[in-house]
Protein backbone atom coordinates (compact mmCIF):
# COMPACT_ATOMS: atom_id res chain seq x y z
CA UNK A 1 0.00 0.00 0.00
CA UNK A 2 0.87 3.17 -0.49
CA UNK A 3 2.80 5.34 2.30
CA UNK A 4 1.07 9.05 0.98
CA UNK A 5 -2.20 10.06 2.09
CA UNK A 6 -4.89 10.06 0.23
CA UNK A 7 -4.85 14.04 -0.94
CA UNK A 8 -8.22 15.62 0.19
CA UNK A 9 -8.60 18.09 -2.96
CA UNK A 10 -11.79 20.15 -4.06
CA UNK A 11 -13.13 19.73 -7.14
CA UNK A 12 -11.34 22.76 -9.81
CA UNK A 13 -14.56 24.97 -10.38
CA UNK A 14 -13.05 27.89 -12.74
CA UNK A 15 -14.57 31.56 -13.06
CA UNK A 16 -16.04 31.79 -16.23
CA UNK A 17 -13.18 34.35 -17.73
CA UNK A 18 -14.04 36.57 -20.80
CA UNK A 19 -10.82 35.66 -22.18
CA UNK A 20 -9.34 38.68 -24.81
CA UNK A 21 -5.85 37.54 -24.71
CA UNK A 22 -3.64 35.71 -27.67
CA UNK A 23 -5.31 32.44 -26.36
CA UNK A 24 -7.34 30.40 -25.36
CA UNK A 25 -10.21 32.60 -26.63
CA UNK A 26 -13.66 32.02 -25.33
CA UNK A 27 -15.62 28.63 -26.52
CA UNK A 28 -19.33 28.78 -27.19
CA UNK A 29 -21.55 26.32 -25.23
CA UNK A 30 -22.23 24.59 -27.97
CA UNK A 31 -18.72 23.28 -28.41
CA UNK A 32 -18.57 22.71 -24.33
CA UNK A 33 -21.85 20.62 -24.25
CA UNK A 34 -20.39 18.27 -27.38
CA UNK A 35 -17.33 17.50 -25.24
CA UNK A 36 -19.81 15.98 -22.50
CA UNK A 37 -20.87 13.57 -25.13
CA UNK A 38 -20.01 9.71 -24.45
CA UNK A 39 -16.87 8.37 -25.75
CA UNK A 40 -17.28 5.96 -28.40
CA UNK A 41 -13.97 3.85 -29.31
CA UNK A 42 -11.66 6.08 -32.25
CA UNK A 43 -12.10 3.15 -34.69
CA UNK A 44 -16.03 3.06 -33.83
CA UNK A 45 -17.77 4.08 -36.99
CA UNK A 46 -19.59 7.26 -35.75
CA UNK A 47 -16.36 8.11 -34.83
CA UNK A 48 -15.01 7.87 -38.55
CA UNK A 49 -17.42 9.32 -39.73
CA UNK A 50 -16.69 12.42 -37.46
CA UNK A 51 -13.09 12.63 -38.88
CA UNK A 52 -14.61 12.72 -42.27
CA UNK A 53 -16.73 15.74 -41.37
CA UNK A 54 -13.81 17.14 -39.33
CA UNK A 55 -11.87 16.88 -42.85
CA UNK A 56 -14.07 18.26 -44.78
CA UNK A 57 -14.84 21.33 -42.60
CA UNK A 58 -11.78 21.90 -42.27
CA UNK A 59 -10.78 21.91 -46.39
CA UNK A 60 -13.64 24.78 -46.07
CA UNK A 61 -11.91 27.04 -43.62
CA UNK A 62 -8.46 26.69 -44.80
CA UNK A 63 -9.97 27.39 -48.60
CA UNK A 64 -8.57 24.51 -49.99
CA UNK A 65 -9.53 20.76 -51.93
CA UNK A 66 -5.75 19.07 -50.49
CA UNK A 67 -7.07 15.37 -49.46
CA UNK A 68 -4.56 15.27 -46.60
CA UNK A 69 -6.21 18.09 -44.44
CA UNK A 70 -6.43 16.61 -40.30
CA UNK A 71 -5.74 17.60 -37.09
CA UNK A 72 -2.53 16.90 -35.52
CA UNK A 73 -3.14 15.23 -32.15
CA UNK A 74 -1.40 18.03 -30.03
CA UNK A 75 -1.21 22.11 -30.09
CA UNK A 76 -0.51 24.30 -32.35
CA UNK A 77 3.36 23.35 -31.91
CA UNK A 78 2.73 19.94 -32.74
CA UNK A 79 1.68 20.73 -36.04
CA UNK A 80 4.34 23.24 -36.62
CA UNK A 81 7.07 20.42 -35.70
CA UNK A 82 4.80 17.64 -37.73
CA UNK A 83 5.34 20.06 -40.92
CA UNK A 84 9.14 20.88 -40.48
CA UNK A 85 9.68 17.04 -39.77
CA UNK A 86 7.94 15.87 -42.56
CA UNK A 87 9.22 18.22 -45.47
CA UNK A 88 12.70 18.53 -44.19
CA UNK A 89 15.40 15.67 -44.61
CA UNK A 90 18.83 16.08 -42.50
CA UNK A 91 20.57 18.81 -44.13
CA UNK A 92 18.15 20.45 -46.62
CA UNK A 93 17.95 23.90 -46.81
CA UNK A 94 15.13 26.39 -45.30
CA UNK A 95 15.03 30.04 -45.94
CA UNK A 96 12.66 31.35 -42.31
CA UNK A 97 11.46 34.65 -41.92
CA UNK A 98 11.73 36.01 -38.25
CA UNK A 99 9.38 38.79 -37.34
CA UNK A 100 8.59 37.70 -34.11
CA UNK A 101 8.86 35.02 -31.38
CA UNK A 102 6.91 32.51 -33.72
CA UNK A 103 9.53 32.61 -36.64
CA UNK A 104 12.24 32.35 -34.03
CA UNK A 105 10.50 28.94 -32.80
CA UNK A 106 10.29 27.62 -36.20
CA UNK A 107 13.79 27.75 -36.40
CA UNK A 108 14.72 25.93 -33.14
CA UNK A 109 12.55 23.28 -34.09
CA UNK A 110 14.05 23.30 -38.07
CA UNK A 111 17.54 23.17 -36.47
CA UNK A 112 16.41 20.35 -33.99
CA UNK A 113 15.23 17.76 -37.34
CA UNK A 114 18.82 18.12 -38.68
CA UNK A 115 17.67 20.24 -41.53
CA UNK A 116 19.75 24.02 -42.10
CA UNK A 117 17.46 26.76 -41.33
CA UNK A 118 18.86 30.22 -42.77
CA UNK A 119 17.47 32.86 -41.04
CA UNK A 120 15.63 36.24 -42.32
CA UNK A 121 15.78 38.62 -39.61
CA UNK A 122 13.32 41.14 -39.69
CA UNK A 123 11.89 43.81 -37.04
CA UNK A 124 9.07 43.02 -34.91
CA UNK A 125 6.21 44.91 -35.40
CA UNK A 126 6.34 44.51 -39.20
CA UNK A 127 5.74 42.22 -41.91
CA UNK A 128 8.97 40.73 -43.18
CA UNK A 129 11.18 42.51 -44.92
CA UNK A 130 10.71 41.24 -48.52
CA UNK A 131 13.86 42.67 -49.89
CA UNK A 132 16.29 40.56 -47.34
CA UNK A 133 13.67 37.21 -48.34
CA UNK A 134 14.61 37.77 -51.65
CA UNK A 135 18.23 38.35 -51.22
CA UNK A 136 18.47 34.69 -48.63
CA UNK A 137 16.58 33.12 -51.25
CA UNK A 138 18.45 33.71 -54.04
CA UNK A 139 21.73 33.04 -51.70
CA UNK A 140 20.21 29.34 -50.50
CA UNK A 141 19.71 26.34 -51.98
CA UNK A 142 16.48 26.09 -49.78
CA UNK A 143 13.43 24.36 -51.48
CA UNK A 144 11.12 25.88 -48.60
CA UNK A 145 10.27 29.46 -47.60
CA UNK A 146 8.56 29.85 -43.83
CA UNK A 147 6.73 32.70 -42.59
CA UNK A 148 3.96 33.45 -39.66
CA UNK A 149 0.48 34.55 -41.62
CA UNK A 150 -0.54 35.63 -38.23
CA UNK A 151 2.44 36.95 -35.56
CA UNK A 152 0.62 36.69 -32.54
CA UNK A 153 3.68 38.31 -30.43
CA UNK A 154 3.24 41.25 -32.55
CA UNK A 155 0.04 41.61 -33.99
CA UNK A 156 1.46 41.63 -37.33
CA UNK A 157 -0.79 40.51 -40.54
CA UNK A 158 1.78 39.04 -43.14
CA UNK A 159 0.83 39.43 -47.14
CA UNK A 160 1.43 36.13 -48.23
CA UNK A 161 1.26 37.41 -52.47
CA UNK A 162 4.98 37.97 -52.70
CA UNK A 163 6.29 35.48 -50.30
CA UNK A 164 4.33 33.18 -52.92
CA UNK A 165 6.08 35.25 -55.65
CA UNK A 166 9.69 34.75 -53.78
CA UNK A 167 9.09 31.14 -53.66
CA UNK A 168 7.87 31.20 -57.21
CA UNK A 169 11.55 31.85 -58.60
CA UNK A 170 12.53 28.64 -58.30
CA UNK A 171 9.09 26.60 -57.95
CA UNK A 172 9.95 26.59 -54.05
CA UNK A 173 7.16 25.25 -51.46
CA UNK A 174 5.38 27.72 -49.16
CA UNK A 175 4.78 26.95 -45.51
CA UNK A 176 2.61 29.18 -43.47
CA UNK A 177 1.82 29.32 -39.93
CA UNK A 178 -2.22 30.33 -40.03
CA UNK A 179 -2.29 29.32 -36.20
CA UNK A 180 -3.75 33.14 -35.11
CA UNK A 181 -5.08 33.87 -38.65
CA UNK A 182 -7.52 30.83 -39.69
CA UNK A 183 -11.17 30.96 -38.81
CA UNK A 184 -10.99 35.05 -38.97
CA UNK A 185 -8.73 36.25 -41.66
CA UNK A 186 -8.87 34.27 -45.23
CA UNK A 187 -5.76 32.17 -45.37
CA UNK A 188 -6.57 31.26 -49.23
CA UNK A 189 -4.69 27.90 -49.17
CA UNK A 190 -5.43 27.09 -52.67
CA UNK A 191 -5.45 30.67 -53.85
CA UNK A 192 -2.26 31.71 -52.72
CA UNK A 193 -0.97 28.35 -53.01
CA UNK A 194 0.32 27.71 -49.73
CA UNK A 195 2.09 23.85 -49.94
CA UNK A 196 1.78 23.41 -46.09
CA UNK A 197 -0.09 25.36 -43.45
CA UNK A 198 -0.90 24.54 -39.44
CA UNK A 199 -2.77 26.05 -36.94
CA UNK A 200 -4.38 25.74 -33.71
CA UNK A 201 -7.94 25.25 -32.15
CA UNK A 202 -7.86 27.88 -29.65
CA UNK A 203 -7.73 30.71 -31.06
CA UNK A 204 -10.25 32.24 -33.95
CA UNK A 205 -11.73 28.81 -34.58
CA UNK A 206 -12.88 29.21 -30.55
CA UNK A 207 -12.18 25.84 -29.55
CA UNK A 208 -10.21 24.42 -26.69
CA UNK A 209 -6.58 24.12 -27.44
CA UNK A 210 -5.39 20.36 -28.38
CA UNK A 211 -5.58 19.72 -31.92
CA UNK A 212 -3.64 21.56 -34.56
CA UNK A 213 -5.12 21.19 -37.82
CA UNK A 214 -2.67 20.56 -41.34
CA UNK A 215 -3.12 21.03 -44.81
CA UNK A 216 -0.27 19.85 -47.05
CA UNK A 217 -0.84 20.70 -51.32
CA UNK A 218 -0.40 17.08 -53.62
CA UNK A 219 2.77 18.04 -54.58
CA UNK A 220 3.77 18.74 -50.56
CA UNK A 221 2.37 15.06 -50.21
CA UNK A 222 4.91 13.82 -53.36
CA UNK A 223 7.47 15.44 -51.42
CA UNK A 224 6.65 13.77 -48.65
CA UNK A 225 6.32 10.03 -50.34
CA UNK A 226 9.74 10.66 -51.68
CA UNK A 227 11.68 11.04 -48.70
CA UNK A 228 15.37 9.17 -48.87
CA UNK A 229 14.87 9.16 -44.66
CA UNK A 230 12.21 9.07 -42.06
CA UNK A 231 11.16 11.90 -40.30
CA UNK A 232 12.95 12.53 -36.98
CA UNK A 233 9.18 11.85 -35.38
CA UNK A 234 7.39 8.60 -35.02
CA UNK A 235 4.44 10.47 -33.30
CA UNK A 236 4.49 13.40 -36.23
CA UNK A 237 5.16 10.90 -38.79
CA UNK A 238 2.29 12.00 -41.53
CA UNK A 239 2.90 8.43 -43.75
CA UNK A 240 1.86 6.85 -40.56
CA UNK A 241 -0.75 9.13 -39.27
CA UNK A 242 -2.35 9.29 -42.46
CA UNK A 243 -3.09 5.73 -42.47
CA UNK A 244 -5.26 6.74 -39.68
CA UNK A 245 -6.69 9.98 -41.34
CA UNK A 246 -7.05 8.70 -44.65
CA UNK A 247 -10.38 8.05 -45.83
CA UNK A 248 -9.30 6.14 -49.04
CA UNK A 249 -11.57 3.13 -49.45
CA UNK A 250 -9.33 0.81 -50.54
CA UNK A 251 -7.09 0.69 -47.85
CA UNK A 252 -8.51 0.35 -44.15
CA UNK A 253 -7.53 2.43 -41.23
CA UNK A 254 -4.94 1.93 -39.48
CA UNK A 255 -4.16 2.16 -35.81
CA UNK A 256 -1.41 4.82 -35.25
CA UNK A 257 -2.24 6.37 -31.82
CA UNK A 258 -5.21 7.04 -30.08
CA UNK A 259 -7.20 10.06 -31.13
CA UNK A 260 -8.25 12.30 -28.32
CA UNK A 261 -12.03 11.83 -29.56
CA UNK A 262 -13.32 14.39 -27.39
CA UNK A 263 -11.35 17.03 -28.58
CA UNK A 264 -12.48 15.84 -31.79
CA UNK A 265 -16.20 16.55 -30.85
CA UNK A 266 -15.03 19.80 -30.15
CA UNK A 267 -13.39 20.64 -33.18
CA UNK A 268 -16.24 19.09 -35.23
CA UNK A 269 -18.54 21.42 -33.75
CA UNK A 270 -16.68 24.88 -33.41
CA UNK A 271 -15.83 24.18 -37.24
CA UNK A 272 -19.85 23.46 -37.85
CA UNK A 273 -20.27 26.91 -36.34
CA UNK A 274 -17.47 28.50 -38.59
CA UNK A 275 -19.49 26.97 -41.92
CA UNK A 276 -22.73 28.63 -40.41
CA UNK A 277 -21.59 32.01 -40.20
CA UNK A 278 -19.70 31.69 -42.98
CA UNK A 279 -16.05 32.39 -44.14
CA UNK A 280 -17.05 36.10 -45.24
CA UNK A 281 -19.16 37.24 -42.51
CA UNK A 282 -16.78 35.70 -40.09
CA UNK A 283 -13.92 37.98 -41.30
CA UNK A 284 -16.20 41.02 -41.47
CA UNK A 285 -17.30 40.61 -37.96
CA UNK A 286 -13.85 40.23 -36.68
CA UNK A 287 -12.35 43.12 -38.75
CA UNK A 288 -15.04 45.16 -37.55
CA UNK A 289 -14.78 44.33 -33.89
CA UNK A 290 -10.82 45.34 -34.04
CA UNK A 291 -11.54 49.23 -35.99
CA UNK A 292 -13.89 49.51 -32.98
CA UNK A 293 -11.15 48.37 -30.29
CA UNK A 294 -8.88 50.20 -31.99
CA UNK A 295 -10.71 53.23 -32.08
CA UNK A 296 -11.74 52.88 -28.19
CA UNK A 297 -7.95 52.69 -27.46
CA UNK A 298 -6.43 55.42 -29.45
CA UNK A 299 -9.36 57.84 -28.20
CA UNK A 300 -7.86 57.26 -25.26
CA UNK A 301 -4.68 58.08 -26.32
CA UNK A 302 -2.80 54.93 -26.30
CA UNK A 303 -0.64 53.75 -29.47
CA UNK A 304 -0.59 51.13 -31.53
CA UNK A 305 2.84 49.25 -32.35
CA UNK A 306 1.73 47.90 -35.76
CA UNK A 307 1.40 50.01 -38.89
CA UNK A 308 -2.03 50.70 -39.94
CA UNK A 309 -2.48 48.26 -43.51
CA UNK A 310 -0.81 45.22 -41.31
CA UNK A 311 -2.50 45.14 -38.17
CA UNK A 312 -4.09 41.46 -37.36
CA UNK A 313 -8.22 41.48 -36.50
CA UNK A 314 -7.77 38.60 -34.04
CA UNK A 315 -5.00 39.92 -32.20
CA UNK A 316 -4.33 43.90 -31.30
CA UNK A 317 -0.74 44.94 -29.43
CA UNK A 318 -0.82 48.22 -28.13
CA UNK A 319 1.76 50.14 -26.22
CA UNK A 320 1.47 50.59 -22.14
CA UNK A 321 1.51 54.25 -21.45
CA UNK A 322 4.99 55.31 -19.69
CA UNK A 323 4.73 54.84 -15.86
CA UNK A 324 1.66 52.39 -16.25
CA UNK A 325 2.55 49.37 -13.76
CA UNK A 326 2.32 46.29 -16.56
CA UNK A 327 1.57 43.62 -14.43
CA UNK A 328 -0.79 45.72 -12.13
CA UNK A 329 -3.55 47.07 -14.89
CA UNK A 330 -3.92 42.76 -16.04
CA UNK A 331 -4.47 42.03 -12.92
CA UNK A 332 -7.20 44.86 -11.97
CA UNK A 333 -8.79 43.02 -15.22
CA UNK A 334 -8.45 39.68 -14.28
CA UNK A 335 -9.45 40.27 -9.98
CA UNK A 336 -12.07 43.21 -10.60
CA UNK A 337 -13.97 42.32 -13.72
CA UNK A 338 -13.09 38.71 -14.79
CA UNK A 339 -10.76 40.05 -18.22
CA UNK A 340 -7.91 38.36 -19.48
CA UNK A 341 -5.38 40.15 -21.88
CA UNK A 342 -2.01 39.47 -22.70
CA UNK A 343 1.48 41.02 -21.93
CA UNK A 344 3.92 41.15 -24.22
CA UNK A 345 6.27 38.45 -25.47
CA UNK A 346 10.01 38.55 -26.38
CA UNK A 347 11.01 42.30 -26.85
CA UNK A 348 7.37 43.70 -26.23
CA UNK A 349 7.27 42.18 -22.93
CA UNK A 350 6.04 45.29 -20.24
CA UNK A 351 6.09 47.59 -23.18
CA UNK A 352 2.63 46.05 -25.02
CA UNK A 353 -0.44 44.15 -23.53
CA UNK A 354 -1.75 41.86 -26.60
CA UNK A 355 -6.12 41.98 -26.39
CA UNK A 356 -7.41 39.16 -28.37
CA UNK A 357 -10.83 39.52 -30.27
CA UNK A 358 -10.79 35.76 -31.62
CA UNK A 359 -13.72 33.95 -32.76
CA UNK A 360 -16.45 33.75 -30.18
CA UNK A 361 -14.33 36.22 -28.28
CA UNK A 362 -15.13 38.83 -30.91
CA UNK A 363 -18.41 40.97 -30.11
CA UNK A 364 -19.34 44.29 -29.74
CA UNK A 365 -20.15 43.55 -26.23
CA UNK A 366 -16.65 42.84 -25.34
CA UNK A 367 -14.82 45.79 -26.79
CA UNK A 368 -17.16 48.14 -25.19
CA UNK A 369 -16.77 45.87 -21.57
CA UNK A 370 -12.69 45.60 -22.37
CA UNK A 371 -12.75 49.39 -22.95
CA UNK A 372 -14.90 50.13 -19.85
CA UNK A 373 -12.78 48.52 -17.49
CA UNK A 374 -8.82 49.62 -19.17
CA UNK A 375 -10.19 53.12 -18.53
CA UNK A 376 -10.73 52.16 -14.89
CA UNK A 377 -7.86 50.27 -14.86
CA UNK A 378 -5.70 53.02 -16.20
CA UNK A 379 -6.69 55.72 -14.60
CA UNK A 380 -6.22 53.79 -11.00
CA UNK A 381 -2.60 53.87 -12.22
CA UNK A 382 -2.69 57.65 -12.70
CA UNK A 383 -3.02 57.78 -16.63
CA UNK A 384 -6.10 59.90 -16.99
CA UNK A 385 -7.28 58.72 -20.96
CA UNK A 386 -7.59 61.79 -23.21
CA UNK A 387 -10.98 61.33 -24.38
CA UNK A 388 -13.68 58.05 -23.69
CA UNK A 389 -12.74 54.58 -25.35
CA UNK A 390 -16.40 53.51 -25.37
CA UNK A 391 -17.63 56.24 -26.94
CA UNK A 392 -15.17 56.43 -29.22
CA UNK A 393 -16.18 52.88 -30.30
CA UNK A 394 -20.07 53.04 -29.84
CA UNK A 395 -19.71 56.25 -32.68
CA UNK A 396 -17.82 53.99 -34.91
CA UNK A 397 -20.46 50.68 -34.35
CA UNK A 398 -23.34 53.30 -35.41
CA UNK A 399 -21.52 54.22 -38.15
CA UNK A 400 -20.26 51.11 -39.39
C1 LIG B 1 1.62 32.06 -34.41
C2 LIG B 1 1.71 30.89 -33.49
N1 LIG B 1 2.35 29.79 -33.91
C3 LIG B 1 2.46 28.70 -33.13
C4 LIG B 1 1.91 28.67 -31.86
C5 LIG B 1 2.05 27.45 -31.02
O1 LIG B 1 0.82 26.93 -30.69
P1 LIG B 1 0.55 26.17 -29.30
O2 LIG B 1 0.83 27.12 -28.18
O3 LIG B 1 -0.90 25.80 -29.42
O4 LIG B 1 1.44 24.98 -29.27
C6 LIG B 1 1.22 29.78 -31.39
C7 LIG B 1 0.62 29.82 -30.05
O5 LIG B 1 0.21 30.82 -29.55
C8 LIG B 1 1.12 30.92 -32.23
O6 LIG B 1 0.46 32.01 -31.83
Amino acid sequence: MTNVDAPVIAACMPPRRVLLGPGPSPVDDRVLRSMSAPLVGHLDPLFIRTMDEVQTLLRYAFETNNRLTMPISGTGSAGMEATVANLLEPDEEIVICINGYFGERMFEMASRVGAKPIRVECEWGKPVDLEKTRAAWRNSRASVLFAVHAETSTGVLQPLEPLREIADERDGFLLIDAVTSLGAHSVGIDRNRIDACYSGTQKALSCPPGLSPVTFSPRAVDRIHARKTKPVSWYLDLGLITSYWSNDSSTPRAYHHTAPITMNYALHEALRIVAEEGLEARARRHERNHHALVAGLEAMGLSMIVPEGYRLWTLNTVRIPDGVDDMKVRARLLNEFDIEIGGGLGIFKGKAWRIGLMGTGSTANNVLLLLAALEKALKAEGYQPKDSGVSAAAAYYSAN
